[in-house]
């Protein structure tokens, strides 16, 4: 039983770090944001590249809860953020933050 109990925790903790993963979340984004989040995603966002993570985590959740439009184009950004959860959301800021 004890085994099978300390299995379970290995194998918990490992998919909940690989979920968390900001690296591999903002793959997603790099079509339009840039590898190194460089870009202007579409000519329109502001260059998100070192931006302080509280700032891009608040964008983040309110392009998921659709309060947030700031070029016309929050719906696409919605979209693109609607299945990430909160974890996912610090991790891809943490990420963005570190870049340069
Ligand atoms: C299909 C292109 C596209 C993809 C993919 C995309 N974005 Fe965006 N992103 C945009 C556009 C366009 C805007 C401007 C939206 C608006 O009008 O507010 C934006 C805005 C943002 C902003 C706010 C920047 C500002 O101008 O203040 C953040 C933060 C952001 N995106 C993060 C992400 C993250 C994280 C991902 C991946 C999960 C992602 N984006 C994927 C196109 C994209």
């Amino acid at each position: 039983m004890k085994k099978i109990a300390l299995t379970l925790l290995v194998t918990g903790a490992c998919t909940f770090a690989m979920a968390a993963d900001g690296a591999e979340l903002f793959k997603k984004c790099t079509s339009c944001h840039g590898d190194k989040a460089q870009n202007k995603a579409l000519g329109k966002s502001a260059v998100i590249q070192g931006q302080d993570a509280a700032t891009t985590e608040k964008q983040i959740q309110a392009y998921k809860d659709g309060s947030l439009n700031q070029y016309g184009m929050g719906g696409l950004m919605k979209g693109q953020v609607a299945t990430l959860s909160d974890d996912d959301i610090k991790a891809i800021a943490t990420y963005v933050a570190g870049l340069k």
